[in-house]
């Protein structure tokens, strides 16, 4: 008999189903000539056995298979490959995308960190609460095309097409450099600007320069995700402090850099993500008199600056920072579009240049192109404009959102009202199951997220963002109308 157990290896750490990958193989063993027409395959419980499986499992299998053509199941014979093999490409297994006789799965297994599957929101057409997006209908698209056009039409700048600074357009770091002093108080000049995709690329870009394994990165409990994933990616060690309505705990962060030495410090102290806090002025000079005196590294994540409702905004702590202690993050994908990738990183030269040198490994340059039409709305104030805009536009929808949220849901929801951002981290009654409800609003045709991507390791979750800034005050009234809806059957 043929050694089936190495030759259908399979990864139960996979997201692809046991059944499949046990399909999969057989074609790919078939179509290798492995198994050659007419071979007899062992029984379904003997390979169960064989491969540590379900016998319902290798049923399965041998079914989609039998119904694609490859095998042919004689009853009290057994099962057989096909003498008449499928000449045209096999119907695809469930859920795989159609593809012209190409392996479904890889030939050789591999690993993937589970917590990296958890799957994330992405903007569809159904009615959504989001995580906090930008309505994207509202983006200066008509000024950035033509933008994009002229700069792309302009003959002398056929420089542009080609390879270019991996730190970004000069003209576009020269704008942002006026932009960031006029908008935050940030005294940077092109020097101190880095460009990336969006601040996700400049969050790992920045871990795997300033951390190496094991180094004590804290952050807030609850943090932002992602980067919570990019640091264990780079295997650092996450402290997880305390958030209260003033942002991160600081006397906890000084109790702990006193135990051990602290690296970093990964803030959002505008609007924490995801519970919205500001950090308070008095905080946040302790933050950087702390940073000077314990020499950590403070990761400022400014994503969304802009959309501030409360009187005005604190400047961010790259402001005050003349001892090189914090590297500020900001991104356009909030203020234009998260379709348009160009964020930026402000940081003293010398990081800027190790920066350009790990961003040739895997990606020589951002969007040029992109980056000098942006640059030109930023000169001629379109972006200034449209932020002015959307932030009118965004707080009057937190207003009906809020209202909403009261006068729907009651006493099912607690929250407080948010100064800025564009989400509410609402806290479910202790008698709602959020997994339960999110996939009931989704079959009535809303999404919303069950909170786990917040808190991924709490037993029970209570929490979630609902975004409302991109979505209109119709749109709000329905999608909180299903959630009350939901509510009614779920909590009787
Ligand atoms: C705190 C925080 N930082 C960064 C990002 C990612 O931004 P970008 O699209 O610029 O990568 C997000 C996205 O929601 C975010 O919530």
């Amino acid at each position: 008999m043929l050694p089936y157990k190495t030759l259908i290896p399979l990864d139960r750490q996979s997201a692809t189903l046991i059944t499949t990958q046990i399909a999969n193989t057989l074609i790919r063993l078939i179509r290798q000539g492995i198994l050659p027409a007419n071979t007899k395959l062992p029984g379904s419980r003997a390979m169960a056995g064989l491969l540590g499986v379900h016998r319902k499992t290798v049923i399965t299998a041998f079914d989609e298979l039998t119904a694609q053509g490859w095998l042919v199941q004689q009853p009290a014979r057994g099962t057989f490959v096909s003498s008449e093999l499928p000449d045209i490409a096999p119907r695809q297994l469930t859920g795989t995308p159609a593809s012209a006789g190409l392996a479904t799965t890889t030939g050789y297994s591999f690993r993937i960190r589970e917590q990296l599957t958890l799957p994330v929101l992405k903007n569809t057409n159904m009615l959504m609460f989001d995580d906090g997006f930008p309505d994207v209908r509202l983006a200066p698209t008509a000024q950035l095309a033509r933008n994009y056009r002229n700069v792309l039409q302009r003959s002398f700048q056929q420089r542009l097409l080609g390879y270019a600074d991996t730190n970004g357009d000069l003209f576009f770091r020269q704008q942002l450099a006026h932009y960031l002093h006029d908008s935050r108080g940030i005294p940077a000049s092109p020097e101190h600007i880095f460009t990336t995709r969006g601040s996700v690329m400049a969050i790992y870009l920045l871990a795997q320069i300033l951390l190496q394994p094991n180094d004590i990165v804290v952050v807030g409990k609850p943090n932002y995700r992602s980067a919570n994933l990019i640091f264990a990616e780079r295997g650092a060690t996450l402290i997880h402090l305390p958030v209260d309505t003033h942002g991160l705990d600081i006397d906890a962060l000084e109790a702990q850099c006193r135990q051990q030495p602290v690296r970093m410090v990964f803030v959002t102290p505008h609007h924490h993500h995801p519970t919205t806090v500001t950090l308070s002025a008095e905080r946040r000079i302790r933050l950087l008199q702390l940073a000077e005196h314990y020499g950590f590294v403070v990761l400022e994540d400014d994503y969304d600056y802009d959309f501030h409702y409360a009187s005005s905004p604190i400047l961010p702590l790259a402001s005050a920072d003349a001892a090189g202690m914090v590297v500020y993050i900001g991104s356009f994908t909030k203020s234009i579009a998260p379709a348009f990738r160009v964020g930026y990183v402000v940081a003293p030269p010398n990081l800027i240049e190790a920066l350009g040198y790990y961003r040739r490994i895997i990606d020589r340059q951002g969007d040029t192109v992109l980056e000098q039409a942006i640059a030109e709305m930023l000169a001629e104030g379109d972006i200034q404009r449209h932020l002015k805009k959307a932030q009118k536009i965004y707080q009057q929808r937190r207003d009906v959102f809020c209202g909403l949220l009261r006068d729907r849901l009651g006493d099912a929801v607690s929250f407080t009202i948010p100064d800025g951002g564009m989400a509410v981290w609402t806290r479910f009654n202790d008698r709602i199951d959020l997994t339960a409800l999110a996939a009931a609003c989704h079959k009535q045709g809303l999404i919303i997220g069950n909170g786990r991507f917040y808190q991924p390791d709490e037993p029970v979750v209570h929490h979630t963002r609902l975004g409302f800034a991109s979505s209109t005050p119709e749109e709000m009234e329905q999608g909180t109308h299903i959630i009350q809806k939901v509510l009614a059957t779920l909590v009787p």
